[in-house]
Protein backbone atom coordinates (compact mmCIF):
# COMPACT_ATOMS: atom_id res chain seq x y z
CA UNK A 1 0.00 0.00 0.00
CA UNK A 2 2.73 2.02 -1.27
CA UNK A 3 0.31 4.92 -2.75
CA UNK A 4 -1.19 6.21 0.72
CA UNK A 5 -0.51 9.76 1.14
CA UNK A 6 -1.20 10.98 -2.74
CA UNK A 7 -4.11 8.07 -3.37
CA UNK A 8 -7.06 9.70 -4.75
CA UNK A 9 -8.88 9.24 -1.36
CA UNK A 10 -5.98 10.37 0.88
CA UNK A 11 -7.53 12.82 3.50
CA UNK A 12 -11.16 10.73 3.68
CA UNK A 13 -13.09 9.47 5.70
CA UNK A 14 -14.97 5.95 4.56
CA UNK A 15 -17.21 3.70 6.91
CA UNK A 16 -18.36 0.41 6.07
CA UNK A 17 -20.57 -1.86 7.60
CA UNK A 18 -19.92 -5.12 7.59
CA UNK A 19 -16.18 -5.30 7.58
CA UNK A 20 -14.89 -7.53 9.38
CA UNK A 21 -15.43 -10.03 6.15
CA UNK A 22 -16.21 -10.91 2.83
CA UNK A 23 -17.05 -7.97 0.54
CA UNK A 24 -16.96 -5.35 3.17
CA UNK A 25 -13.50 -5.91 4.63
CA UNK A 26 -12.29 -6.05 0.72
CA UNK A 27 -13.94 -2.83 0.51
CA UNK A 28 -12.29 -1.24 3.16
CA UNK A 29 -8.54 -2.57 2.26
CA UNK A 30 -9.36 -1.42 -1.34
CA UNK A 31 -10.36 2.43 -0.08
CA UNK A 32 -7.39 2.44 2.39
CA UNK A 33 -5.09 1.38 -0.33
CA UNK A 34 -6.41 4.28 -2.39
CA UNK A 35 -5.70 6.67 0.79
CA UNK A 36 -8.90 6.87 2.66
CA UNK A 37 -9.22 6.23 6.34
CA UNK A 38 -11.62 4.00 7.06
CA UNK A 39 -13.59 2.87 9.95
CA UNK A 40 -15.38 -0.54 10.06
CA UNK A 41 -18.26 -1.69 11.54
CA UNK A 42 -18.30 -5.24 12.49
CA UNK A 43 -20.68 -7.27 15.12
CA UNK A 44 -17.76 -9.14 16.96
CA UNK A 45 -14.85 -7.81 18.65
CA UNK A 46 -12.12 -9.88 18.10
CA UNK A 47 -13.17 -10.54 14.01
CA UNK A 48 -13.05 -6.36 13.41
CA UNK A 49 -10.07 -5.97 15.16
CA UNK A 50 -8.50 -8.62 13.14
CA UNK A 51 -9.97 -7.24 10.19
CA UNK A 52 -8.37 -3.79 11.38
CA UNK A 53 -5.25 -5.24 11.67
CA UNK A 54 -4.71 -7.05 8.23
CA UNK A 55 -5.82 -3.33 6.90
CA UNK A 56 -3.25 -1.68 9.09
CA UNK A 57 -0.64 -4.55 7.79
CA UNK A 58 -1.37 -3.34 4.47
CA UNK A 59 0.08 -0.04 5.16
CA UNK A 60 -3.05 1.90 6.55
CA UNK A 61 -2.02 2.89 10.22
CA UNK A 62 -5.23 4.69 10.86
CA UNK A 63 -8.05 1.88 11.39
CA UNK A 64 -11.12 2.72 13.12
CA UNK A 65 -13.00 -0.13 14.65
CA UNK A 66 -17.16 -0.17 16.01
CA UNK A 67 -18.45 -3.01 17.18
CA UNK A 68 -22.52 -3.12 16.48
CA UNK A 69 -24.81 -5.66 15.86
CA UNK A 70 -26.60 -3.95 13.51
CA UNK A 71 -29.80 -5.98 13.28
CA UNK A 72 -30.73 -4.47 16.68
CA UNK A 73 -32.05 -0.95 16.67
CA UNK A 74 -30.40 0.37 19.74
CA UNK A 75 -26.98 -0.69 18.97
CA UNK A 76 -27.84 1.03 15.23
CA UNK A 77 -28.46 4.16 17.33
CA UNK A 78 -25.80 3.78 19.55
CA UNK A 79 -23.08 3.09 16.74
CA UNK A 80 -24.14 6.56 15.18
CA UNK A 81 -23.84 8.25 18.48
CA UNK A 82 -20.14 6.89 18.57
CA UNK A 83 -19.58 7.38 14.78
CA UNK A 84 -20.28 11.17 15.08
CA UNK A 85 -17.92 11.31 18.40
CA UNK A 86 -15.17 9.87 17.05
CA UNK A 87 -15.64 10.96 13.13
CA UNK A 88 -15.36 14.91 12.57
CA UNK A 89 -16.30 14.43 8.79
CA UNK A 90 -17.71 11.37 6.71
CA UNK A 91 -17.07 11.49 3.12
CA UNK A 92 -18.06 8.11 2.07
CA UNK A 93 -20.56 6.02 4.19
CA UNK A 94 -21.00 2.03 2.28
CA UNK A 95 -23.65 0.34 3.91
CA UNK A 96 -22.31 -3.40 3.26
CA UNK A 97 -23.89 -5.40 6.04
CA UNK A 98 -26.15 -7.66 5.09
CA UNK A 99 -27.17 -11.20 5.20
CA UNK A 100 -29.85 -14.64 4.32
CA UNK A 101 -31.45 -16.94 6.49
CA UNK A 102 -33.45 -19.59 5.32
CA UNK A 103 -35.82 -19.89 8.03
CA UNK A 104 -37.61 -17.10 10.25
CA UNK A 105 -35.39 -15.34 12.50
CA UNK A 106 -36.55 -12.42 15.18
CA UNK A 107 -34.45 -9.59 16.09
CA UNK A 108 -34.04 -8.05 19.82
CA UNK A 109 -37.08 -5.49 18.67
CA UNK A 110 -39.04 -8.32 17.39
CA UNK A 111 -38.03 -7.93 13.48
CA UNK A 112 -37.73 -10.15 10.94
CA UNK A 113 -33.95 -10.42 10.55
CA UNK A 114 -33.37 -10.21 6.79
CA UNK A 115 -35.58 -7.18 6.76
CA UNK A 116 -34.35 -5.43 10.07
CA UNK A 117 -30.86 -6.25 8.96
CA UNK A 118 -30.98 -5.64 5.21
CA UNK A 119 -32.74 -2.67 4.96
CA UNK A 120 -34.21 -1.25 8.82
CA UNK A 121 -29.99 -1.09 9.63
CA UNK A 122 -28.82 1.14 6.75
CA UNK A 123 -32.20 2.72 6.58
CA UNK A 124 -31.59 3.88 9.88
CA UNK A 125 -27.66 4.05 10.05
CA UNK A 126 -27.76 6.77 6.95
CA UNK A 127 -30.48 9.05 8.23
CA UNK A 128 -28.73 9.58 11.67
CA UNK A 129 -25.53 10.19 9.66
CA UNK A 130 -27.05 12.44 7.11
CA UNK A 131 -26.44 15.61 8.67
CA UNK A 132 -22.63 14.50 8.86
CA UNK A 133 -22.59 13.66 5.35
CA UNK A 134 -24.01 17.13 4.58
CA UNK A 135 -21.56 19.01 6.22
CA UNK A 136 -18.84 16.54 4.83
CA UNK A 137 -19.82 17.13 1.54
CA UNK A 138 -19.50 16.00 -1.50
CA UNK A 139 -20.03 12.76 0.49
CA UNK A 140 -21.49 9.16 -0.92
CA UNK A 141 -23.87 6.80 0.31
CA UNK A 142 -22.82 3.52 -1.25
CA UNK A 143 -25.56 0.32 -0.66
CA UNK A 144 -24.78 -3.18 -1.30
CA UNK A 145 -27.89 -4.47 -3.25
CA UNK A 146 -27.98 -7.66 -5.15
CA UNK A 147 -29.12 -8.70 -8.45
CA UNK A 148 -31.53 -10.80 -6.23
CA UNK A 149 -33.59 -7.07 -6.02
CA UNK A 150 -34.88 -8.53 -9.89
CA UNK A 151 -36.76 -11.03 -8.26
CA UNK A 152 -38.12 -9.21 -4.97
CA UNK A 153 -41.28 -7.59 -4.37
CA UNK A 154 -41.99 -5.34 -1.16
CA UNK A 155 -44.93 -7.28 0.34
CA UNK A 156 -46.68 -4.53 2.16
CA UNK A 157 -49.28 -6.81 3.87
CA UNK A 158 -47.04 -9.18 5.27
CA UNK A 159 -43.87 -7.30 5.10
CA UNK A 160 -41.97 -9.15 7.75
CA UNK A 161 -42.65 -12.69 6.48
CA UNK A 162 -45.14 -13.38 9.60
CA UNK A 163 -47.37 -15.19 7.55
CA UNK A 164 -45.44 -16.85 4.98
CA UNK A 165 -41.85 -16.93 5.05
CA UNK A 166 -39.22 -17.82 2.22
CA UNK A 167 -35.70 -16.73 2.82
CA UNK A 168 -35.31 -16.23 -0.71
CA UNK A 169 -37.80 -14.32 -0.60
CA UNK A 170 -37.12 -12.25 1.86
CA UNK A 171 -33.79 -11.85 0.25
CA UNK A 172 -34.61 -10.52 -2.53
CA UNK A 173 -37.48 -8.37 -0.61
CA UNK A 174 -34.75 -6.41 1.21
CA UNK A 175 -32.63 -6.72 -1.84
CA UNK A 176 -35.53 -4.34 -3.82
CA UNK A 177 -35.89 -2.29 -0.56
CA UNK A 178 -31.77 -1.13 -0.40
CA UNK A 179 -32.63 0.03 -4.22
CA UNK A 180 -36.27 2.00 -3.51
CA UNK A 181 -33.92 3.31 -0.04
CA UNK A 182 -31.38 4.50 -2.51
CA UNK A 183 -33.51 6.12 -5.17
CA UNK A 184 -35.54 8.15 -2.53
CA UNK A 185 -32.37 9.07 -0.65
CA UNK A 186 -31.24 10.58 -4.11
CA UNK A 187 -34.53 12.24 -4.97
CA UNK A 188 -34.72 14.03 -1.49
CA UNK A 189 -30.90 15.30 -1.95
CA UNK A 190 -31.37 16.49 -5.43
CA UNK A 191 -28.22 18.89 -5.46
CA UNK A 192 -26.26 15.58 -5.30
CA UNK A 193 -23.19 17.10 -3.01
CA UNK A 194 -24.59 13.99 -1.45
CA UNK A 195 -24.92 11.14 -3.38
CA UNK A 196 -26.86 7.67 -3.45
CA UNK A 197 -26.20 4.94 -5.22
CA UNK A 198 -26.41 1.16 -5.29
CA UNK A 199 -24.24 -1.98 -6.32
CA UNK A 200 -24.38 -5.67 -6.88
CA UNK A 201 -20.92 -7.15 -6.20
CA UNK A 202 -21.41 -10.17 -8.55
CA UNK A 203 -21.46 -13.60 -7.03
CA UNK A 204 -19.02 -13.46 -4.44
CA UNK A 205 -16.84 -16.67 -2.23
CA UNK A 206 -18.06 -15.33 1.50
CA UNK A 207 -19.43 -16.36 4.05
CA UNK A 208 -22.54 -15.80 3.30
CA UNK A 209 -26.01 -17.05 4.23
CA UNK A 210 -23.79 -19.53 6.26
CA UNK A 211 -25.19 -18.90 9.57
CA UNK A 212 -28.47 -20.34 8.52
CA UNK A 213 -28.12 -21.54 4.93
CA UNK A 214 -31.25 -23.46 2.57
CA UNK A 215 -30.24 -26.43 0.28
CA UNK A 216 -28.96 -24.59 -2.56
CA UNK A 217 -26.16 -23.10 -0.13
CA UNK A 218 -25.54 -26.46 1.42
CA UNK A 219 -25.55 -28.81 -1.89
CA UNK A 220 -24.79 -26.40 -4.64
CA UNK A 221 -22.63 -23.21 -3.04
CA UNK A 222 -19.54 -25.53 -2.39
CA UNK A 223 -19.28 -26.38 -6.02
CA UNK A 224 -19.87 -23.31 -7.10
CA UNK A 225 -17.33 -21.68 -4.74
CA UNK A 226 -14.19 -22.38 -7.26
CA UNK A 227 -15.90 -20.39 -9.78
CA UNK A 228 -16.86 -17.26 -7.46
CA UNK A 229 -15.50 -14.14 -7.84
CA UNK A 230 -13.14 -13.29 -4.84
CA UNK A 231 -13.88 -10.87 -2.18
CA UNK A 232 -11.41 -7.91 -4.00
CA UNK A 233 -12.90 -9.14 -6.76
CA UNK A 234 -16.45 -8.64 -5.57
CA UNK A 235 -15.36 -5.35 -3.99
CA UNK A 236 -14.38 -3.66 -7.23
CA UNK A 237 -17.62 -1.96 -8.15
CA UNK A 238 -18.45 -0.90 -4.10
CA UNK A 239 -14.60 0.72 -4.35
CA UNK A 240 -15.12 2.73 -7.54
CA UNK A 241 -18.14 3.68 -6.86
CA UNK A 242 -16.97 5.28 -3.50
CA UNK A 243 -14.05 6.97 -4.93
CA UNK A 244 -14.36 7.20 -8.56
CA UNK A 245 -13.94 11.20 -9.27
CA UNK A 246 -15.96 10.59 -12.66
CA UNK A 247 -18.65 9.93 -10.08
CA UNK A 248 -18.76 12.51 -7.91
CA UNK A 249 -22.05 13.89 -8.88
CA UNK A 250 -23.95 11.03 -9.65
CA UNK A 251 -26.46 9.40 -7.97
CA UNK A 252 -29.58 7.62 -8.15
CA UNK A 253 -28.14 4.88 -9.92
CA UNK A 254 -27.47 1.17 -9.42
CA UNK A 255 -24.02 -0.31 -10.68
CA UNK A 256 -23.26 -3.66 -11.38
CA UNK A 257 -19.82 -5.02 -13.05
CA UNK A 258 -18.33 -1.71 -12.59
CA UNK A 259 -21.71 0.04 -15.21
CA UNK A 260 -24.40 1.62 -14.30
CA UNK A 261 -27.54 -0.54 -15.03
CA UNK A 262 -30.96 -0.45 -15.44
CA UNK A 263 -32.47 -2.35 -12.12
CA UNK A 264 -35.96 -4.03 -11.83
CA UNK A 265 -39.19 -1.99 -12.87
CA UNK A 266 -40.69 -2.08 -9.84
CA UNK A 267 -37.25 -0.32 -7.99
CA UNK A 268 -38.60 2.92 -9.77
CA UNK A 269 -42.12 2.85 -8.44
CA UNK A 270 -41.89 6.20 -6.57
CA UNK A 271 -45.11 5.34 -4.85
CA UNK A 272 -43.59 2.83 -3.13
CA UNK A 273 -40.33 3.75 -1.95
CA UNK A 274 -42.61 6.61 -0.29
CA UNK A 275 -44.56 3.88 1.18
CA UNK A 276 -41.41 1.73 2.57
CA UNK A 277 -39.84 4.72 3.92
CA UNK A 278 -42.90 5.89 5.64
CA UNK A 279 -43.22 2.29 7.15
CA UNK A 280 -39.47 1.96 7.62
CA UNK A 281 -39.15 5.64 9.82
CA UNK A 282 -42.38 4.13 11.60
CA UNK A 283 -40.40 0.86 12.30
CA UNK A 284 -37.20 2.50 13.29
CA UNK A 285 -39.11 5.00 15.27
CA UNK A 286 -37.69 7.90 13.15
CA UNK A 287 -39.21 10.90 14.58
CA UNK A 288 -37.52 13.50 12.13
CA UNK A 289 -36.58 11.80 9.27
CA UNK A 290 -35.47 13.10 6.10
CA UNK A 291 -38.69 14.03 4.29
CA UNK A 292 -39.55 11.39 0.99
CA UNK A 293 -39.47 13.47 -1.76
N1 LIG B 1 -21.61 -12.90 -1.49
C1 LIG B 1 -22.38 -12.67 -2.56
O1 LIG B 1 -22.36 -13.43 -3.57
C2 LIG B 1 -23.29 -11.45 -2.61
C3 LIG B 1 -24.03 -11.23 -3.78
C4 LIG B 1 -24.85 -10.12 -3.86
C5 LIG B 1 -24.92 -9.25 -2.78
N2 LIG B 1 -24.20 -9.50 -1.64
C6 LIG B 1 -24.31 -8.54 -0.54
O2 LIG B 1 -23.01 -8.15 -0.13
C7 LIG B 1 -23.04 -7.74 1.23
C8 LIG B 1 -21.88 -8.39 1.98
O3 LIG B 1 -22.07 -9.79 1.95
P1 LIG B 1 -20.87 -10.85 2.08
O4 LIG B 1 -21.05 -11.80 0.96
O5 LIG B 1 -19.58 -10.16 2.26
O6 LIG B 1 -21.33 -11.60 3.42
P2 LIG B 1 -20.48 -12.11 4.69
O7 LIG B 1 -19.21 -12.77 4.25
O8 LIG B 1 -21.45 -12.91 5.49
O9 LIG B 1 -20.10 -10.77 5.47
C9 LIG B 1 -21.08 -10.03 6.13
C10 LIG B 1 -20.45 -9.00 7.03
O10 LIG B 1 -21.50 -8.40 7.80
C11 LIG B 1 -21.24 -8.65 9.19
N3 LIG B 1 -22.49 -8.86 9.91
C12 LIG B 1 -23.35 -9.90 9.77
N4 LIG B 1 -24.39 -9.76 10.61
C13 LIG B 1 -24.17 -8.62 11.31
C14 LIG B 1 -24.86 -7.94 12.32
N5 LIG B 1 -26.02 -8.41 12.82
N6 LIG B 1 -24.36 -6.78 12.80
C15 LIG B 1 -23.20 -6.28 12.32
N7 LIG B 1 -22.47 -6.89 11.37
C16 LIG B 1 -22.96 -8.05 10.86
C17 LIG B 1 -20.36 -9.88 9.21
O11 LIG B 1 -19.71 -9.97 10.45
P3 LIG B 1 -19.02 -11.34 10.98
O12 LIG B 1 -17.59 -11.21 10.52
O13 LIG B 1 -19.18 -11.25 12.45
O14 LIG B 1 -19.75 -12.49 10.36
C18 LIG B 1 -19.46 -9.59 8.02
O15 LIG B 1 -18.51 -8.60 8.35
C19 LIG B 1 -24.42 -8.11 1.76
O16 LIG B 1 -25.23 -6.96 1.77
C20 LIG B 1 -24.95 -9.10 0.72
O17 LIG B 1 -26.35 -9.08 0.66
C21 LIG B 1 -23.39 -10.60 -1.53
Amino acid sequence: MAQLPGGTMSRRLVLVTGGSGGIGKATALGLARLGARVSIVGRDLRRTEAAADEIRAAGQRRVNVFVADLSSLAQVRRLADEVLQRLPRIDVLVNNVGGYWNTRHVTADGLERTFALNHLAPFLLTNLLLDRLTESAPARVVTVSSQAQAGGRIDFDDLQGVRDYSGARAYSQSKLANLLFTYELARTLPDASVTANAVHPGVVNTSFGAEDPGSVQRLLVPFLRPFMKKPASGATTSIQVASAPDLERVTGRYFDNGKPRRSAENSYDEAAAIRLWQVSADLVGLTSPVQPS
